[in-house]
């Protein structure tokens, strides 16, 4: 790991694990990139940038006598609008005369061991500084004073390199950044594929590969969260990449909000990707002396496919993103009450609930929406965090002890960024949601946005919520936002300055949430969005993880977890066992395939269990039993994807630990077939060279055969929507 500087060719070499990127100070400080791929010992621009004069491709002013030079063609690190670049640019800014042209060249740069954090915003970090190295490259557009940072880290662990930007005004006039996106990377070919993650509400984080083309691809999210519909991922694999093979290149955006991520193949075919805030309905004031730090992107390459992309993402993200008491400790099987009693409940339901809970071995039940204000169904109170004494006539602090006397811990939903018409803070503060004046305000879920961009809001909530964690003994807090923002305008920001309601908003919710969980450093917080609304990297820096999907049928749930396996780490991924028919398509499966799909994330039960049969009973309590021996392995430990549930009717996924010894692996079918080929699994991920024992039977297979000849399927998975599991042991 290193970062080296040529100043004979002024190249900036970034040797992360085993990967390198290079970038370098061309004439007249303009900053272009060389490479970025597999480690190279020393870079000597054996692959130089040629200069052709290209019909159409102008001309920056210093540079008019030669026709050749031109930012249209080169590749480079941060474009700007307006000479001679016709490609979209990494960020615009808007003089107070209006116009919006800008040039940025070269000032200084800074090479300093460890990672600076991201004032106010999420990020990933470093412990020690011999972890990480990071090049601060200073540019200038002189005209204004206006100073871009551009922040590049490398860690010496992982084939991962962060980038995030910082704009200074050190000019003499206020300027508007129109767009001001985290990262542009040119390619000098357009020979990938482009895989993003798409979805829905119930059907979140689907794979999308398709052929890169000419023209600009994109996913976007202009929603105020980072969505169910696109994820703030992209990846471009080169064509023949595969799990285990080929060149990728992954962008994650470590941000909560709205964003864009694209590539754009221009007429030469290269490519550049960029991604950011999204620039729709987005700008920002810059007052003289005042500084706008963009995001953090993590960009991460790999040469063997796309299964150690992902885990490049989860080691990283598991160790050096998530922070707090439950990084590195072993998660609780908990059960909730949603699907369970909805809105229906009352104290002596609880309790039996946790109960029933409690004698299968549980080890934390969640009591979730509806314990506070009057709030029998979603038309009222969200904002009065104040406990329901009709329901729970002994409060919260006699319902918690009453669990936890039950060998149960006990947590409780929130959703702290909303407001119900019908409450009692809406009454006493109307204006406290985001509206526009004079316009009607579009409700959701029969809710409105509270305007998180207000100190006063932030701080109300704030307060409100502590005193409720502080009031009964709580370990685990479920953070639910279940809309989307519309109307963004905020009746404390200027006119000029209500463009930057958004991005105010996320960072007074990120405030919040860090302000919470630090109050609260032994409670284990878990993010919501009606599901997975918000499962992204930002997020995950306050809280440990996230509730996948409100689709808990296990067939959906395939490729829900197989899609968010892509990036985010298993640890992250909350994962129920719920009723059949289940709620959301009605589909009937066996408990045992629904308790292998949860324990293949962190498992949890949502259903009621004092309906289960005694049949039942047993089967939950031997899952209970099972998961807690292999949930180190589980949440901790290596995932390879073996069979993808969007190519066909069967999926599978391994577990294996970091010396390989023990190993879990799991494969689903989804509908029976008839005259089914024989159907085999090949282990890749364990050890070819150690010998295995399937454990419960006196089988022992060579790693080798394991992964070059593969398992067979047993023939008794008869009918639909089975399952079948393995665990080995090195012997
Ligand atoms: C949406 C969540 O995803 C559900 O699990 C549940 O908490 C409901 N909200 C409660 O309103």
């Amino acid at each position: 790991m290193g970062i080296q500087y040529n100043s004979e060719t002024k190249t900036f070499h970034l040797k992360a694990k085993d990967t390198s990127y290079v970038l370098g100070i061309l004439r007249e400080g303009y900053l272009v990139h060389y490479y970025w791929g597999k480690g190279i010992g020393e870079y000597r621009h054996s692959n130089f940038l040629q200069f052709v004069d290209r019909g159409f491709s102008g001309n920056p002013y210093q540079q008019r006598d030669d026709r050749t030079f031109s930012l249209d063609t080169l590749p480079q690190e941060y474009p700007q609008y307006g000479n001679s670049d016709f490609r979209k640019p990494a960020y615009q800014v808007q003089l107070e005369n209006g116009s919006t042209v800008s040039d940025l060249r070269y000032v200084s740069h800074a090479i300093f061991q460890g990672k600076t954090p991201l004032e106010g915003l999420p990020a990933t970090y470093v412990e020690e500084v011999e972890e990480a190295e990071t090049l601060e490259i200073t540019m200038e557009d002189s005209l204004i004073g206006l100073k871009v940072i551009l922040s590049y880290t490398i860690f010496e662990q992982f084939n991962a390199i962060t980038r995030s930007v910082r704009f200074v005004n050190e000019g003499l006039h206020s300027v508007k950044l129109l767009s001001a996106l985290s990262l542009s990377v040119d390619f000098r070919d357009a020979d990938f594929d482009f895989l993003h993650l798409h979805g829905a509400h119930v059907k979140e984080r689907h794979i999308e590969r398709k052929p890169l083309r000419h023209g600009i691809q994109s996913v976007e999210s202009t929603r105020g969260g980072s969505s169910h519909q696109h994820n703030p991922f992209i990846a471009l694999p080169r064509k023949g990449t595969a799990e285990e093979s080929g060149e990728v290149y992954g962008f994650n955006f470590v941000y909560s909000g709205n964003f864009l991520a694209q590539a754009e193949v221009d007429q030469f075919s290269n490519t550049r990707v960029t991604m950011g805030i999204n620039p729709f309905d987005f700008s920002w004031k810059l007052d003289v002396g005042e500084s706008f730090q963009a995001p953090e992107v993590v960009m991460v390459y790999s040469s063997e496919g796309l299964g150690d992309m992902s885990r490049t993402y989860h080691e990283l993200y598991r160790t050096r993103l998530v922070r707090g008491a439950y990084r590195d400790r072993e998660r609780p099987i908990l059960v909730n009450n949603w699907e369970a009693t909805y809105f229906n409940f009352n104290e002596e339901k609880i309790l039996e609930i946790a109960k029933a809970g409690s004698e299968l071995g549980i080890e934390l039940f969640v009591l979730d929406d509806g314990w506070f204000g009057k709030r029998d169904d979603d038309r009222s109170s969200l904002g009065d965090w104040f406990v329901d004494h009709k329901k729970l006539p002994n409060g919260l602090g006699s319902l918690a002890s009453n669990v936890k006397e039950m060998e149960l811990e006990f947590g409780l939903w929130f959703e702290p960024e909303m407001i119900s018409v019908d409450s009692d803070l809406y009454r006493e503060h109307p204006d406290w949601c985001l509206h526009v004046p004079g316009r009607s305000r579009s409700e959701s879920r029969n809710q409105l946005v509270l305007d998180f961009s207000r100190e006063d809001v932030c701080v109300e909530i704030t307060k409100r919520v502590c005193d409720i964690l502080a009031s009964a003994p709580i370990s685990y807090v479920k953070w639910d936002m279940n809309r989307h923002l519309t109307e963004i305008g905020s009746s404390l920001l200027p006119a000029d300055r209500q463009r930057e309601t958004a991005h105010r908003y996320m960072l007074g919710l990120y405030k919040v949430m860090e302000n919470i969980t630090s109050s609260f450093p032994d409670v284990l917080f878990e993010s919501c969005s009606g599901g997975g609304g918000r499962f992204d990297p930002g997020i995950l820096y306050y809280m440990p993880q996230t509730w996948t999907s409100d689709n808990t049928d296990a067939v959906s749930r395939l490729k829900i977890q197989y899609g968010t396996s892509l990036v985010y780490p298993i640890v992250s991924m909350g994962a129920h066992v719920s009723a059949v028919p289940n709620h959301q398509v009605h589909r009937s499966t066996s408990m045992e395939m629904r308790g292998d799909v949860a324990m293949s994330g962190n498992l949890g039960y949502e259903l009621d269990l004092t309906k289960l049969s005694n049949e039942e009973k047993e089967i939950v309590k031997q899952q209970v039993a099972n998961y807690k021996e292999i949930r180190r392995l589980i949440q901790f430990g290596d995932f390879y994807r073996l069979k993808s549930p969007f190519e066909g009717n069967e999926t599978a996924w391994l577990f294996t630990n970091k010396d390989k010894t023990e190993v879990m692996v799991y494969y689903f079918r989804v509908l029976a077939e008839p005259a089914a080929p024989f159907a085999f699994l090949k282990l890749n991920g364990i050890d070819v060279n150690k010998q295995y024992q399937v454990i419960g039977t006196n089988n022992v297979y060579g790693g080798d055969e394991l992964v070059y000849a593969g398992l067979s399927i047993p023939l008794e998975l008869h009918g639909d929507f089975q399952s079948h599991t393995w665990h080995l042991k090195e012997i």
